[in-house]
Parts: C-alpha cells; sequence; structure tokens
C-alpha cells in the first residue's frame, strides 16, 4: 500500500466546503485505486482559530506541515479578521516552503460559457506562472506620522535577480515542454521604474536562451485587454506575484466564474511541500448557501494528484470533471445552473473509471 500524507486547511467560508468535497473524492479515488492510502489530517487553522488563540498558526505550524507530502487548502480569511493578518497563514507557507512557482492553468472547457466572444472553446487555453515568493508580497514597508495631518506609508516591492530569473526561466522552460512555444512576460516598466525595469532586464536576459521561443513583453494594462480580446494569441504567461494574482482571477472569470482555476503552489525541487488550491477566496456572500463551485478545487486536486505521481488517478479525475462540465446538466449557480456544492462532487465520484 502506497501511503501519502496529506495536510488540509479548509480555513473559512466556502473554503470548508470545498475542501470537504475534497476530502470524498479523495477518498473514493483511493478505494477505485485499491494500492494507495491517503492520510488526511484535517488542522482547524482558520480566522476563528485566530479569534480564539490570537494566531491563524500554532507557533510550531510550519514544523507540523513540513514533512507531508502536499497540502490542500480552501481559503483563508473572513470579514471577522483583517485580511492582512489573516493572510499570515497562506503567504508564510508560500514562502517559508520555496513554493516559488504558482502554476495557474486558464483553460475553457468544453461545456463553459465564456462571457467573451469567442470561436471555440480552444480560443482560451493558457498557464500563468506567477512569481510566488517575493515583488510585491514582500511584506516590507512603514507607516509614518500615523494620525498626523502628514501621514503617510510606504509599501515596498522587493524582487531579486535570483528569484526573478527562475520564474521567467521556469515558464520558458514550460513553454518548450509544452510545445506551445510562445510567452507574454506582463510589465509596467513605464511607470514602476526600478522593479518592473529590473524585471524587464532579467526577461531579456533570458529570454537570449529561448530562441525557439517567441516571446514579448506587453504593459500589464495592454494585457489585461489582450486577454479580453485576443485570448487566443495566448500560451504562457509570467507575471509578479500582483500581476500574476491579479491576471488569473480575469482569467477565471473569462472562464465563466472565479470558481474554476486551480492554482499549484510549487516548491519545483521537491525539498518542501508543494500546497494546492482553487484560486478563489472564502467568498462570504455565499459562505453557508451549499452553492460554492468545487470545480476549482477538483482541479486543483487533479494537479496536487499529478505532483504526487499519480498520474492515471489525476486523469480519471480531471476526465470525470470535464464530463459532469460538459454535460451541462448538474452545475452550481455561478456558471448558470441550480445544483449544490454537493451534487457536482456526487456527479464527479460516480464518473470516476473503475
Ligand atoms: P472571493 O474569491 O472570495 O469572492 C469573489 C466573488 O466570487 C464573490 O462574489 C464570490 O461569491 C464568488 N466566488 C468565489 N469563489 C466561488 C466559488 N467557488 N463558487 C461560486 N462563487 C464563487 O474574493 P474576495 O471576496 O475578494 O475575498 C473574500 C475573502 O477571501 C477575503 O478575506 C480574502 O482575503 C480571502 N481570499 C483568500 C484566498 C486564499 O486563501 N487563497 C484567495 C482569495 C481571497
Ligand atoms: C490568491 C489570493 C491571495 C493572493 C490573497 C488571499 C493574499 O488572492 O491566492 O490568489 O493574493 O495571493
Ligand atoms: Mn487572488
Amino acid at each position: 500500500m502506497k501511503n501519502f500524507k496529506l495536510k488540509l486547511i479548509p480555513g473559512d467560508g466556502i473554503g470548508v466546503d470545498v475542501v470537504h468535497e475534497g476530502v470524498r473524492i479523495l477518498e473514493r479515488l483511493a478505494e477505485i485505486d485499491g494500492g494507495v492510502r491517503f492520510e488526511m489530517d484535517e488542522l482547524p487553522w482558520s480566522c476563528q482559530y485566530y479569534l480564539k488563540t490570537g494566531k491563524m498558526m500554532p507557533d510550531d505550524g510550519m514544523k507540523i506541515l513540513r514533512d507531508c507530502d502536499s497540502i490542500l487548502l480552501g481559503a483563508v480569511g473572513f470579514p471577522n479578521v483583517p485580511d492582512h493578518i489573516s493572510l499570515r497563514l497562506l503567504l508564510p507557507i508560500r514562502r517559508e516552503f520555496e513554493q516559488y512557482v504558482n502554476f495557474r492553468p486558464i483553460k475553457l472547457l468544453e461545456g463553459l460559457d465564456s462571457p467573451l466572444k469567442i470561436k471555440a472553446s480552444s480560443d482560451i487555453d493558457f498557464v500563468v506562472i506567477r512569481e510566488n515568493s517575493e515583488g510585491e508580497y514582500c511584506g516590507r514597508g512603514k507607516n509614518i506620522n500615523e494620525n498626523t495631518p502628514e501621514e503617510a506609508c510606504i509599501q515596498e516591492a522587493y524582487f531579486t535577480r535570483k528569484a526573478t530569473e527562475r520564474i521567467i526561466k521556469y515558464a520558458f522552460e514550460l513553454a518548450r515542454k509544452n510545445n506551445t512555444p510562445h510567452l507574454v512576460s506582463a510589465t509596467k516598466s513605464n511607470a514602476l521604474n526600478y522593479s518592473m525595469v529590473f524585471w524587464d532586464k532579467i526577461f531579456g536576459e533570458v529570454k537570449a536562451a529561448y530562441p525557439d521561443i517567441s516571446s514579448r513583453s506587453i504593459h500589464i494594462d495592454a494585457l489585461a485587454g489582450l486577454f479580453i480580446l485576443k485570448p487566443q494569441t495566448l500560451k504562457v504567461v509570467v507575471a509578479s506575484n500582483l500581476f500574476g494574482d491579479i491576471l488569473t482571477d480575469l482569467g477565471s472569470a473569462m472562464l465563466g466564474s472565479i470558481g474554476i482555476s486551480p492554482s499549484a503552489n510549487l516548491n519545483p525541487e521537491k525539498k518542501f511541500p508543494s500546497m494546492f488550491e482553487p484560486i478563489h477566496g472564502s467568498a462570504p456572500d455565499i459562505a453557508g448557501k451549499g452553492i460554492a463551485n468545487p470545480i476549482g478545487t477538483v482541479w486543483a486536486i487533479v494537479l496536487m494528484l499529478k505532483h504526487l505521481g499519480l498520474n492515471e488517478m489525476s486523469e480519471n479525475l480531471m476526465h470525470s470533471m470535464s464530463k459532469v462540465i460538459a454535460e451541462r446538466k448538474i452545475r452550481t449557480p455561478d456558471i448558470g445552473g441550480k445544483s449544490t456544492t454537493t451534487e457536482v462532487t456526487d456527479a464527479i465520484i460516480a464518473g470516476l473509471a473503475r
């Protein structure tokens, strides 16, 4: 029996619903396989936990996570705790476990209705590679003259050659591996006169080693327009932490809902566990209603299984999920259906090949 240790962090709001649906899927997949066991340890770390303990995770939280094979996260954050505090869970995990690649596929599956005017589903099929360890998310800055008329603040962005180079290289390698030899780098070097000028310089250096890949740099504002107007020209997009964050909610919305796209926080060297999650948040506006779209999480599990080397299982799940979407019968309200979260998962489980 092959044993995989998974740490689950359902978090807050709909994060709890979608991770619990994920557990049902994983249990069924293991049952079908017969030779795999998922040892799942659910952690209560959330805003509720913070209100009780004053912390988002215990002091030895990172140690608790350290030896698992993967982390599955729902979403953290709720209106009862300020967002910049609740994020003291997610961002430290990404940073300390050197999950420096954030892999976010944006793919219009058959049966999803894009709000865009496009000719074929294949017109939206690309990957955003988001820098996941520094940049605008470095957390540095300070308040100045607080509560005086001269009040001000500084929010720094910290870009290193090491992290910028490795993420751009990763994106080029992916374009090569996928045989999709087109790459776009998101910039804003007209206004961000240090960070993005630096990003572009490194992009220029790395690009020279990939003459087989047609690549260009596009300002983030124009790129947002391109996402909407000509998504078929996109294959691999590489972006800084903040830019990649914004572009991927835009990308998922192009598929009809923010509840669809997955996110893999990868430590490519496998020195630390990687973490898988949907791109969406805790959705307080629909929390507790049982109507959260579980697809983002199911797709994140597809990526997690692949990362764990369980390729057949991953394909089985992807196939069943795609079939449920293509059939257009069972879907949550965000994509035009009337089904509940559980009904969607039930249909996916029922469609798994044995
Ligand atoms: P959100 O993604 O939670 O919600 C944005 C909108 O999309 C809402 O209208 C919501 O109902 C809808 N939506 C999102 N996921 C959905 C799903 N699966 N099915 C159906 N509809 C869905 O973004 P927000 O409102 O900006 O953030 C809410 C909280 O979540 C904040 O505290 C934020 O910091 C946190 N957040 C956490 C993560 C994370 O843990 N990875 C990610 C994003 C936001
Ligand atoms: C995401 C989220 C997070 C991010 C927030 C909650 C800090 O929006 O995973 O996309 O910006 O990375
Ligand atoms: Mn986001």
